[in-house]
């Protein structure tokens, strides 16, 4: 089943139960008025003020399919991407929405339908976690979900779970709540056998992953407190959202997001362009998968507006390109710009875009060719004025702050000029 498929499945469901269909809204996060996030974190975003009680909703029932920025703020998973198999700067979340309709009973209900009957995911491979209360902030245990749960789903595949797994913020000042979560496992008969999935739930394992997140919107969090909040408490505020990427991995029987048809042609375009292979050395494969990743970010954040430059939503794009180039430079030691020869795969008429990365690429090759001569120059004044003899934590860290020098470089520099030098934990490569 292609993504697009799975996407007007997922629409086609909500529309049948009378929700009401959302456009995804700009990746860029342009009403602060709510939340000062720079980028769209979740669906929900474009609906704070229906759920704040700012503005009525002309719907009760609504479901989109948005596409979603994970580098920044509370949810920031970009350390992760290219590590494990799942995890993604950008998504897009297929969620819906009950604005006062319906509780977490039929939020629930509609979930399940949807995965078993219409995605047909097999009950056996489905986990549920159930938010477990949290005495700290006087929260009680999630009974109403549990009470739903235990009449779909074998009780062996519920788990109980605290506030880090099971209860959802936007940020640290806005909308919060309970959630349960779907878990699937997609491990061989074989390792099913000799490890239950329940003992791998939430345990960062690769093949038992959590698709399908449904929140029942609550309270309010402010200064770290959870605020009870009456119009919320005394309604049906849902807010679900499931990411796209592990769906197909899952409908598409792929062990990894990144061979889905979502990313594997821009997999296939980056073999094509730095004449590699995936699938051969692990370390090339992170690397590839991060390039995969961020050009897919970055061409979408750039559709919407962003250009990459220091501030703001520019700095962060900035950022991804900069770390897509430099992951290439240590590993593939590939030292020219490659980046923009990939948009085409998303559409070809994107030249400004293709133009613009170009330039981008080009511009911090320069930078870095300058700064690795002004290192080198700085180097070897403090051998013979200072009789260095040592590069160490210290001066590591001030290179890759003040010329943006990665360890990697700095080492290649320490080398050149036998000097030893002392790793650090602080940079990232
Ligand atoms: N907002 C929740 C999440 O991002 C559910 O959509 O997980």
């Amino acid at each position: 089943m292609n993504n697009n498929k799975i996407k007007n499945i997922f629409l086609n469901y909500f529309k049948k139960k009378k929700h009401k269909i959302f456009k995804s809204l700009s990746i860029i996060n342009k009403n602060k008025k709510y939340s000062n996030l720079m980028f769209i974190n979740s669906g929900i975003n474009q609906f704070l003020e229906y759920f704040l009680n700012k503005k009525k909703p002309k719907y009760l029932k609504i479901a989109n399919i948005q596409k979603c920025i994970r580098i920044t703020g509370k949810n920031n998973d970009l350390n992760i991407v290219g590590y494990d198999n799942y995890h993604h700067t950008m998504f897009e979340m297929l969620g819906n929405w009950s604005l006062g309709e319906y509780s977490q009973n039929t939020a629930i209900k509609l979930a399940w339908e949807l995965i078993t009957k219409k995605y047909k995911i097999s009950k056996n491979n489905i986990y549920v976690t159930i938010f477990k209360g949290d005495k700290k902030n006087k929260l009680n245990f999630d009974k109403k979900s549990y009470n739903i749960w235990k009449k779909l789903i074998n009780k062996k595949n519920i788990l109980f779970f605290g506030f880090k797994h099971n209860f959802w913020k936007i940020d640290n000042f806005n909308l919060c709540g309970p959630s349960s979560e779907i878990h699937i496992d997609i491990r061989n008969k074989k390792n099913k056998k000799n490890k239950n999935g329940r003992y791998l739930v939430n345990k960062n394992n690769n093949y038992v992953i959590e698709l399908w997140n449904i929140v029942n919107i609550k309270y309010i969090i402010k200064n770290n407190k959870i605020l009870k909040n009456k119009y919320l408490l005394s309604n049906n505020y849902i807010d679900t959202g499931m990411g796209l990427e592990r769906l197909c991995m899952i409908l598409q029987n792929k062990k990894s997001t990144y061979e889905t048809d979502i990313f594997f042609p821009i997999i296939k375009k980056i073999e094509n362009i730095l004449c590699i292979k995936y699938g051969k050395n692990k370390k090339i494969d992170i690397v590839i998968k991060i390039i995969s990743d961020h050009i897919r970010t970055i061409f979408f954040s750039m559709l919407d507006g962003v250009i990459p430059n220091n501030k703001k939503e520019g700095y962060i794009i900035r950022k991804l390109i900069r770390r897509s180039l430099i992951y290439s430079y240590k590993f593939l030691n590939i030292k020219k710009p490659f980046l923009f020869k990939i948009i085409p795969i998303f559409n070809n008429k994107n030249k400004n875009i293709i133009k613009l990365l170009k330039q981008e690429e080009l511009n911090y090759f320069f930078i870095l060719k300058k700064n690795i001569r002004i290192v080198k120059n700085f180097i070897k004044d403090k051998i013979i004025n200072s009789n260095l003899k040592l590069i160490d934590n210290k001066l590591i860290l001030f290179l890759y702050e003040t010329y943006g020098l990665y360890y990697f470089i700095i080492k290649k520099i320490a080398n050149k000029y036998n000097l030893k030098i002392v790793n650090t934990k602080l940079i990232e490569i």
